[in-house]
């Protein structure tokens, strides 16, 4: 595991956006097969999002070639709703890109058969060869999409319930009204996530900071479930100094000498 550190949320999103620029163009130079990436939200992303626009209005980076899954979705929140993450991802990303409109998964959490939409959601991912890079976020709780704490570090999308913390963090986005915040949730699977050849993880501010302690220096487990990026070859964790505020002053020279020797 890698742990990027930038001085504020702005550089370390503009890094993560380039570097998902640099992995589309680097696949796109070598062969025609589209590049598959696996993409979050929250409030975490938006900038890296924001950077992303930048570069495709620019001509540096195109999604033509880019098929898309985004991690979860909410349950019975209509799909206009404008805290739907349908409506979230074209308003800070897919509207303003040059992904084509056919190339966007995100789970249908209005789907008559849940456990089917899941399971041809994971079909899907399984037919385009599988992911080349998943961009995600962390919870407080340490958790990787919905993948709540004990959630099988073995599974795959489907139908999860969301924990009283993740209800009250995101009723933010619901009139801080917790009763607003749907219950149930469509998420990929911690396994999902892991089973891509690269994983990006951005965590920014203190909030995240015990989760990113746990994640990095605690040990694998349930309880925190974006600590299975320790059994992946390819996982990095893009940090604010906020986040990185409870690990262990060594464990912070560690990851600064590592960046510093292979010049990320
Ligand atoms: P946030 O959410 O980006 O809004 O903090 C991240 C998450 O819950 O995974």
């Amino acid at each position: 595991m890698k742990v990027i550190i930038r001085n504020n949320s702005a550089e370390a999103s503009v890094w993560a956006a380039r570097h998902i620029a640099d992995r589309i163009r680097e696949k796109a130079a070598r062969t025609s097969e589209p590049f598959i990436l696996g993409l979050c939200t929250g409030s975490t992303p938006i900038e890296t999002y924001a950077e992303l626009i930048r570069m495709v209005k620019a001509g540096e980076v195109s999604f033509k070639n880019v098929i898309s899954f985004n991690m979860d979705e909410y349950v019975g929140l209509p799909k206009a709703h404008p805290e739907s993450y349908w409506s979230f991802m074209h308003k800070y990303l897919f509207d303003h890109i040059d992904e084509p409109a056919e190339n966007i998964h995100i789970l249908n959490g209005n789907a008559p058969d849940l456990d089917a939409e899941c399971a041809a959601y994971e079909e899907a991912i399984a037919a385009t060869g599988g992911f080349d890079l998943f961009l995600g976020g962390i919870g407080e709780d340490g958790h990787i999409a919905f993948n709540e704490p004990f959630s099988s570090l073995n599974s795959r999308t489907r139908v999860v319930t969301l924990t009283e913390d993740t209800r009250i963090v995101n009723s933010r986005f619901f009139d801080n009204d917790m009763n607003q915040v749907p219950r149930q949730a469509l998420s990929v699977g911690v396994a999902t996530v892991t089973g891509s050849k690269e994983v990006v993880i951005l965590a920014f501010g203190p909030k995240k900071a015990r989760a990113i302690r746990d994640a990095v220096e605690g040990p694998v487990s349930h309880y925190c479930t974006v600590s299975a990026l320790q059994l992946h070859p390819d996982g990095i964790i893009v940090c604010d100094e906020a986040a990185v505020g409870e690990i262990k002053l060594n464990s912070y020279k560690y990851f600064k000498a590592v960046e510093e020797a292979e010049k990320l």
